[in-house]
């Protein structure tokens, strides 16, 4: 699902503040949100800026938020009632949204949370965590927290200090909308190394994305224009149909078969690669290795939201990563080929350009492999078709079938 994308204000000054709202209604995101604690001016007029800032933005969302210097917040920010101010925001019910620090009182949360059920405005209960990332049940447990006491959105941010945890947030993120599915979440890793989580964590069910302008307000948060135009690769809808399985399962015959019985174009990741680096595959395993190769098909499948309708045969280790998984399914349905070890030892014993069988050519090893990867196949594909002994019109009509583009 495609995030929203949501702006934060961050001037100090009334004026400022509300022309910035001005120039947030021109850009094509959908929320905004204002950081009460970077405003200098009185308490008093809080409460009719939200109005007035509702009313310049009119069917974006809005949502408030008085983060303390413990959330990474604003020194200034504390100098507001934040119990005061919440209430009254969630009174006058003009925002959308009204953040609050779940851990901050849960007594408090839950006692206003109830009354103001029916208001406009809604409560996301934030979590932050600056030093480092929760274990993932931690992170659905203070999610699920959020739900219990009321609130209408859960949101959590953490710092990572490794790839592993970004995966974490991610896969939280994807079990928590597993279990409950209705109650929507935001969720990120910051920094610069979670960056990932806010381009693609709309794949495992986070809801909104923050990005900037000019001025960051959190760790990590990237140009909102940059994360538009990667979400609009990204989010590009369903529309191609993508081959996944084994080197040799036959992905690259069947594709030409596809393509000229739907007249779509077609795409091979591997011909793309070879043809962007200069170089083959196995030129490219040898000289900068493995890991170099799967990065570049990674970011390769963002690519293929910018294409029309396709055909795509992906390299046989394509959908051994979560996150290409995540964005193949984004993109298309993704149809595992399959065929028995013997088979595609006959289809691969004369080729000489794939770097994983040199040396290796034997039924034994390519059943190794294959077993190793078969649960990794079967999770990533939404349709699944056998090619032992079948001419490839049949294989093709049946995949047509099942992509119900017949
Ligand atoms: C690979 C399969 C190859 C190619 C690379 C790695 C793999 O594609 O991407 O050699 O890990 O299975 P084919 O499946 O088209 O041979």
């Amino acid at each position: 699902m495609r995030p929203r994308v949501c702006v934060p204000i961050v001037d100090s000054l009334r004026r400022r503040i509300t022309d910035r709202a001005r120039e947030l209604r021109e850009l094509p995101i959908q929320m905004v949100e204002w950081r009460v604690d970077y405003y200098a001016g009185y308490e008093a007029e809080v409460r009719s800026i939200v109005k007035e800032l509702k009313e310049i933005l009119e069917d974006k969302e809005l949502i408030v938020t008085l983060r303390t210097e413990y959330e990474g917040g604003e020194k200034n920010g504390s100098r507001f009632d934040y119990f005061g101010m919440i209430e009254g925001v969630l009174q006058d019910g003009a925002a959308d949204y009204v953040d609050v620090e779940i851990e901050r009182d849960e007594k408090w949360l839950s006692k206003i949370s109830h009354p103001y059920r029916e208001s406009h405005t809604g409560i996301i209960g934030s979590f932050h965590d600056f030093d480092k990332t929760p274990e993932k049940d931690s992170i659905l447990g203070i999610l699920e927290k959020s739900k219990e006491l009321g609130c209408r959105m859960g949101k959590i941010a953490c710092m990572p200090h490794c790839e592993e945890d970004v995966d974490t947030v991610l896969m939280a993120t994807k079990q928590m909308r597993e279990n409950h599915p209705e109650y929507p979440i935001i969720t990120m890793s910051m920094g610069a190394l979670g960056s990932r989580s806010r381009l693609y964590g709309g794949l495992y069910g986070s809801e909104v994305s923050f990005g900037c302008e000019q001025e960051q307000s959190a760790p990590g948060q990237m140009d909102v224009h940059e994360m538009l135009r990667v979400f609009d690769k990204i989010y590009a809808g369903k529309k191609h149909i993508i081959l996944i399985g084994f080197m040799g399962v036959g992905k690259t015959c069947i594709s030409k078969e596809l393509s000229s019985q739907t007249q779509k174009p077609e795409i091979d990741t591997d011909a793309w690669i070879e043809k962007n680096e200069g170089r083959s595959i196995r030129e490219i395993f040898e000289e900068d290795g493995e890991e170099y190769f799967r990065r570049v098909e990674t970011n390769l499948i963002d690519e293929l939201g910018e294409q029309p309708p396709s055909i795509v045969s992906c390299g046989g280790g394509m959908a051994l990563r979560e996150i290409n998984v995540r964005k193949l399914q984004a993109l298309g349905e993704v149809v595992l080929l399959t065929a028995k070890p013997d088979t595609i030892y006959e289809r691969v014993k004369d080729d000489t350009g794939r770097p994983l069988l040199q040396g290796n050519k034997n039924v034994a090893f390519i059943e190794k492999l294959m077993s190793e990867r078969q649960p990794y196949y079967e999770r990533a594909a939404t349709k699944c078709v056998a090619t032992d002994q079948r001419p490839v019109e049949d294989i093709a009509k049946e995949i047509l079938e099942k992509c119900n583009q017949i």
